[in-house]
């Protein structure tokens, strides 16, 4: 069975009182029970896991090497400037869609930049929690060609 690690980094902890304008009034836990629920349809095992520090999601993605077959990731704003999260990423080799809830690319200018995209097989964003949904559809269906 393939293994999806589910990784959220700084501030998606407070999803439901942060800004609920601008990302919704879910919490991380009803964003991880629908995905749960979707990773069940698509006969797939999944694990989550937030942090606020960069150094502890490097940490969990050197674990999912070995571990895991494949990530998807909402870096929050670690998306905009991590070149150490882009390292990890390349360093492991683990397919990664990146994935956010609000739609970066028509936002603040600085939002408009991901320095994570091009170590990723692919970007959801501004779907609200289908971009978590959609991006596990997307990474299973890679990670299925993959074994074909
Ligand atoms: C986010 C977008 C980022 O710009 C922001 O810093 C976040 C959340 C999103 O899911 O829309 O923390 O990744």
């Amino acid at each position: 069975m393939l293994r999806v690690l589910v990784l959220n980094g700084p501030n998606l902890d407070l999803l439901g009182v942060r800004e609920p304008e601008v990302y919704g009034s879910q919490t991380l836990g009803d964003i991880e029970a629908l995905v749960a629920a979707t990773a069940a349809d698509l006969g797939v095992t999944v694990s989550f896991f937030q942090s606020n520090h960069e150094g502890a999601l490097i940490d969990r993605l050197h674990e999912a090497m070995g571990e895991c077959d494949g990530v998807v990731f909402n870096p929050g704003a670690y998306t905009h400037y991590s070149y150490a999260l882009r390292d990890a990423i390349s360093s492991t080799g683990l397919p990664v869609v990146e994935v956010h809830l609000s739609d970066i690319a028509k936002r603040e200018d600085f939002r408009k930049v991901s320095v994570i995209a091009p170590v990723c097989i692919g970007q959801l964003a501004g779907l609200g929690s289908a971009s978590y949904t959609e991006g596990l559809a997307l990474l299973v269906g890679h990670l299925q060609k993959e074994d074909e």
